[in-house]
């Protein structure tokens, strides 16, 4: 299933970038960003709800909308594929991981220097004063206020139409300038500025692996391209990786 070609090519990988959406954690049970409206939300388009207009014109709604899935992604587990990602930085020199995922998972998984592209659902931040906050927990409001200024609170996440967080974006391109090879899990590699990043690093020559269970606008130009669960593929990988590299002389 891993192709020994590609393992020769992560072998001789200094500076490896993995980039991950929400595919990654749909075997956790978290449903992907363009499946997961289920039950009282099926009736709306997730790119209606995750804009700053939508939350302008109808706060309580897009603050309950998180709300549904932050708990989802509560009661949720990491992966074996978050928790194979989390050993490959063991395997490469330097291991830059990004994720457009805002459920935590990778760090639960023990993930560490986890550039979050998208922010973070857990964490909520003042609509004015821009720093992260705890709703009091007495606060049941929808959005609840900001226990130093009384502005309703927001998820800390990127809406669409908004700036990926600057620290963010220039470390994922930093990254990309510089990595051999670039792991692409679980995205449909749509939603810019993230979908640019494998194509930038392809264009100055890393290999790039796409793992995905369908084709993507990325497929043509990846270098390997493995279809299937992150689940499964990347446990494999990791396994096929691990394996002492073969020298001429051994039978
Ligand atoms: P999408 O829902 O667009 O894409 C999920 C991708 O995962 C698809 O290409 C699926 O084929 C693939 N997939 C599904 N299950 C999989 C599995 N078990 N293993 C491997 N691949 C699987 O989600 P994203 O690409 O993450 O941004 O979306 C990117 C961004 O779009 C999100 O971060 C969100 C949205 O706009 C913001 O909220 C700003």
């Amino acid at each position: 299933m891993i192709p020994g070609t590609l393992i020769d090519t992560l072998r001789t990988s200094a500076h490896a970038v993995i980039l991950t959406g929400s595919g990654t954690s749909a075997e956790s049970g978290v449903p992907t960003f363009r499946d997961a409206q289920t039950g009282l939300w099926s009736q709306y388009r997730p790119e209606e709800l995750a804009t700053p207009e939508a939350f302008e014109s109808d706060p309580g709604l897009v603050w309950d909308w998180y709300q549904s899935r932050r708990k989802v992604i509560a009661a949720a587990e990491p992966n074996a594929g978050h928790y194979a990602i989390a050993a490959l930085e063991q395997l490469f020199p330097k291991l830059t991981l990004i994720t457009q995922n805002v459920d935590g998972l990778h760090q639960r998984a023990g993930s560490r220097n986890v550039i979050e592209f998208h922010g973070n659902i857990n964490r909520s931040r003042c609509t004015v004063e821009r720093v992260i906050v705890e709703p009091r927990p007495e606060d049941d409001g929808s959005p609840p206020a900001c226990p130093n200024c009384g502005a309703p609170l927001r998820p800390d996440v990127v809406w669409f139409g908004e700036d990926i967080p600057h620290e963010a974006l220039s470390a994922a391109n930093s990254a990309v300038n510089h990595c051999d090879a670039i792991f692409v899990i679980g995205t449909s590699a749509l939603v810019q500025p993230a979908a640019d990043l494998p194509f930038k690093a392809c264009a100055r020559g890393a290999k790039v692996i796409e793992i995905n269970t369908d084709a993507t606008p990325l497929s043509a130009s990846a270098h390997f391209v493995l279809q299937g669960t992150s689940g499964r593929i990347l446990p494999a990988l990791l396994e096929a990786f691990s394996q002492p590299a073969q020298t001429p002389g051994d039978s």
